[in-house]
This record gives C-alpha cells, sequence and structure tokens, in this order.
C-alpha cells in the first residue's frame, strides 16, 4: 500500500560530531542562537578564544541567551538579569545583584571541539560524553593549499539518507548524469566509526593524464572528506559535514581547498561541479521515504555494509 506514513520507517538522531559553524564565521565575542537535534543552543567564542555551546534557556527566568546574549570573558550574559554562565562547565560564575549564587544554577553544556576549519558539537541522545574522534586534515594551514572556499545549504532529508549517496555508485550514473563508477574498495578502521573508499580512474587533468584515486573518508554520519590524489604535485580536497536540524531536515557544510598550483586551473570548477551536484537529489531526497528493509541486488556494492555501519550511531537503530 502506498501510503506514506505506513512505507516509511522513520530514523532517530543519530549520536555524534556534527558541525555547527565555520570556525571564519564565529568570531571572538560573538554569540548565535543554534538549533540542531531538534534542540536550542546558544554558540559563542570566548574571549580567549574558544568556541562554547550551551543549553538555550537560563535556569532563572528562562530568557533565550543567544537572542541579546554577551560575551563577559569565558562566560556568556544572559540578556534578562545578567547572570553568566561558564561556557565550558555551564556553571553560574556571577550574578550582577547577588553574592551567593544558587547551586542549581547551570545551563548544560556541549561538548565542543574546532577542527579543520569547523566548530562541532557531540551530540548523544542519552547525553554520553564523546566515544569517539577524529582527525586533523594536513591539507587546513598548510601554505602549500590555498585559503579554504566554503559552501552551505540546508535540504529536507535525514542525514542518514544523505550520507548513503556516497555508498550508492549507481546513482551517480542515473541521477548525475556522470559515468559508471569504477569498481572501488571499502575498508572499516578498526574501532569501526571511520571507512575509507577508494576510486581509481584514470582523468585528464591540466596537467596531462594520470591514474587518480578518489579517497572517501568518513567519520560517523557527520563528516567526509574527499581527496584526489595521483596527479604529481597536485591535490584537492573537498571536506563536507552534514548536520541534523532535525530528523527531517540537514543542514550542509563544504570546505574545499586545492594545491595552489591547481587551484586557479582547476579548484573552482571542481567546488561548482560539486555543489550543483547536491541540487540534483534534493527532490529524490524530499520525496522519498525510508525503507529500514530495503530490496537490495548484487550490484548494490556497499549499501548492506552501509546500512550495517550506520546502525552504530543510534541508541535505538529502527529495524
Ligand atoms: S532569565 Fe537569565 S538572568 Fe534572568
Ligand atoms: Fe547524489
Amino acid at each position: 500500500m502506498a501510503v506514506r506514513e505506513e512505507c516509511h520507517d522513520q530514523l532517530p538522531m543519530p549520536n555524534g560530531w556534527f558541525a555547527v559553524d565555520f570556525s571564519h564565521e564565529l568570531r571572538e565575542g560573538d554569540v548565535k542562537p543554534i538549533n540542531y537535534f531538534g534542540e536550542e543552543m546558544v554558540l559563542f567564542r570566548t574571549r580567549s578564544g574558544e568556541a562554547r555551546i550551551v543549553d538555550a534557556f537560563c535556569p532563572h527566568l528562562g530568557a533565550h541567551i543567544g537572542y541579546g546574549g554577551r560575551v563577559m570573558g569565558d562566560t556568556v550574559r544572559c540578556p534578562f538579569h545578567g547572570w553568566q554562565f561558564d561556557g565550558e562547565t555551564g556553571e553560574c560564575m556571577a550574578i550582577p545583584y547577588c553574592q551567593k549564587i544558587p547551586p542549581q544554577a547551570r545551563v548544560r553544556p556541549w561538548p565542543t571541539q574546532e577542527k579543520n576549519g569547523m566548530v562541532w558539537a557531540w551530540y548523544h541522545d542519552e547525553q554520553k560524553p564523546p566515544e569517539w574522534d577524529f582527525p586533523a586534515l594536513p591539507e587546513f594551514g598548510n601554505p602549500d593549499w590555498s585559503e579554504p572556499r566554503a559552501f552551505e545549504l540546508e535540504l529536507d532529508a535525514h542525514v542518514q539518507e544523505t550520507h548513503e549517496n556516497n555508498n550508492d555508485p549507481v546513482h551517480f550514473q542515473f541521477v548525475h548524469g556522470m559515468a559508471a563508477e569504477p569498481p572501488g574498495e571499502i575498508e572499516f578502521s578498526s574501532d569501526g566509526r571511520h571507512y575509507q573508499i577508494v576510486n581509481h580512474s584514470e582523468r585528464e587533468t591540466p596537467f596531462g593524464t594520470f591514474q587518480t584515486s578518489l579517497i572517501r573518508d568518513s567519520w560517523g554520519l557527520g563528516l567526509t572528506s574527499v581527496r584526489t590524489t595521483g596527479i604529481e604535485d597536485a591535490g584537492l580536497l573537498m571536506y563536507s559535514s552534514a548536520t541534523p536540524i532535525d530528523e527531517k531536515r540537514v543542514h550542509f557544510r563544504w570546505l574545499m581547498t586545492a594545491t595552489r598550483n591547481w587551484v586557479d586551473l582547476a579548484g573552482e570548477e571542481f567546488m561548482n561541479g560539486l555543489t550543483k551536484g547536491v541540487y540534483d537529489d534534493f527532490d529524490i531526497w524530499k520525496y522519498k521515504v525510508h525503507r529500514a528493509k530495503p530490496v537490495l541486488c548484487e550490484g548494490d556494492t556497499y549499501l548492506g555494509q552501509y546500512r550495517k555501519w550506520a546502525r552504530q550511531f543510534y541508541t535505538n537503530p529502527v529495524a
């Protein structure tokens, strides 16, 4: 029966590290309301330069600290009566009109880190502390690589579904009008949170024709890097994050960098091609249902493995 609600297996919120801002868009003293994981939070950068996230609503009378809040040293000050909260512990450090601070005066702090040009929050539906991490990529901050170019957008989809695209080589032909993808290799790392897919193909480049490799690394459902290697003295890196706004909407952020000798020749086109390609997927994601038990065929190379891998990021995975 083709009734959406009956065909759809709603995926819950996955646990993991998810980007909440670009580093370059959060300056010292900035305070921003943010909405991810179906929750309201406040993101700010302290005077010592740390990015911090706390729950939005003040324990006092419930003001939203993200609207009119102010950074004071390492704390954020509520706009309503000036209570100040430490971004790391969430504790109230000062009440401007009272010496004694009630012990319950605290907001929930979110585990936060900054890496690879983005600010990351750790989400866990039972509020468990971070269970794994992801690496700093050497291309960022390397003087031989271009200043990263940024792109972002929001769309209707669940973050597991958008990530599934990486493991669905056949759709590149049908949705994106690309050539059939050559067979690749998939490898899961020992802690199980990371996997890598490598594809080899001959490519024409501004430097000649080379046997190139496309290397896709993913850490959890929130981040994926795509590297092009094999071209002498040149390389491209696209780094993408996907963050659930709620179970039905995703915020994508990309950073792209290329070796300086390549950025003028192909870097921009590469980025434009990638970002344009995402629009092709929009309608599929928007109108599809999620099938917890899809009917797969032998040609669906990595899909079964991907589904199995993705289950670990849920406290209660759907069947
Ligand atoms: S509501 Fe935040 S200080 Fe009163
Ligand atoms: Fe796609």
